[in-house]
This record gives C-alpha cells, structure tokens and sequence, in this order.
C-alpha cells in the first residue's frame, strides 16, 4: 500500500475536510494518507521521510489587489517547516484561499514555495471540489517522483 505523507494546518476546518475527503478517495486505489494538523499536534517533530505541505491562505487586510501581503495565523507552519530542515523533505506546496481576494487568492503558499525553495504545485478552493481530488492526487505522484529522482530538493 502506497502511503503520502502530508504536513498541514487548518485553522476553520477547510483544509482538514479537504485532506479528510482525499483519505476518503484514495482509500478506493490503496492509498494511505498520514497527516499532521498543526492545529492539533503543534510540537514541532523532526520528519525524515518525504511529505507533501498543504497551506490555507490568511493574509493581514488587503485589497486583492496590490498590498495586504503579510501572513498571519498559519506562521507556525513556517517554524514547523525550519524546524531542523524539515523542509528538506517537503516535495511540493499546495496551497488554498478564497477566490474573492483575487490576487491574494492562496498566495502564502506561494510565498513559502519561494521561501523554502521547494516546488508550487496547485491550488483549490476552499474544501475543494469533486474534481479536485484526481487532479491533485496525479500532481502529488508527478512531485514526489520527481523529488526522488533528483534525490531531493535542487
Ligand atoms: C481572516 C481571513 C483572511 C483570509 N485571507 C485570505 C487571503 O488573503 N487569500 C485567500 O485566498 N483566502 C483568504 N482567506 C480564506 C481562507 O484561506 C479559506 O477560507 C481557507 O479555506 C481556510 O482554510 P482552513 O479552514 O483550513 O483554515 C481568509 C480567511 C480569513 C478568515
């Protein structure tokens, strides 16, 4: 049984229903989810095998448009992420928002991407939607395989 391993925090519960739903669907093709909500289980762990990071979108005020651009609520991740490099073994970030704040639409996890120097791979919205689930199962396998080719981050 294959196993994806999946950092994340969820502070209104969309991510969590989000990743909740995915276990559901890929228990159909004998895949295991193994997660960790930083909501629930914030002390910081040293993560030695590759994971995938699922981020939600706070940002302080902004207009969507061209300021407002400093997270708030979800910086524990960041520290999580630090915390003994475990982002050396973060594969790929996706992240999550609202379509209202245009711009600002999951932009943290863009952000971060550049930050940790670790890949962007997509977006949904909000807990997602039917079609969402296949679409970001196929990317979490092409990023992970290509994280093990290249034997980690460039
Ligand atoms: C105070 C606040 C600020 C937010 N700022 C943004 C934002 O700048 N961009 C965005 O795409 N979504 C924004 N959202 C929407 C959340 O990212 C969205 O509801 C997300 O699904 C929450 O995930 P969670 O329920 O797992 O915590 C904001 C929500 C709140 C409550």
């Amino acid at each position: 049984m294959d196993t994806i391993n999946i950092l994340y925090i969820s502070l209104s519960g969309n991510t969590k229903s989000f990743i909740q739903d995915l276990t559901t669907y890929l228990k159909l093709k004998s895949v295991d989810i193994n997660e960790i909500n930083i909501k629930d289980y914030p002390e910081e762990k040293e993560l030695n095998t590759p994971f995938v990071t699922f981020l939600p979108t706070f940002l302080k005020g902004g207009n969507g448009l061209d300021n407002g651009y400093t997270e708030i609520l979800t910086t524990r991740l960041s520290s999580y992420l630090q915390y003994k490099n475990n982002y050396r073994n973060c594969y790929g970030i996706i992240g999550s928002g609202n379509r209202n704040f245009n711009k600002q639409y999951a932009l943290t996890a863009k952000q971060y991407a550049e930050r940790f120097g670790f890949p962007y791979i997509t977006d949904f919205e909000l807990r997602g939607s039917e079609g969402d689930f296949e679409r970001i199962y196929i990317d979490i396998l092409k990023y992970r395989d290509q994280y093990l080719l290249n034997g980690g981050l460039n």
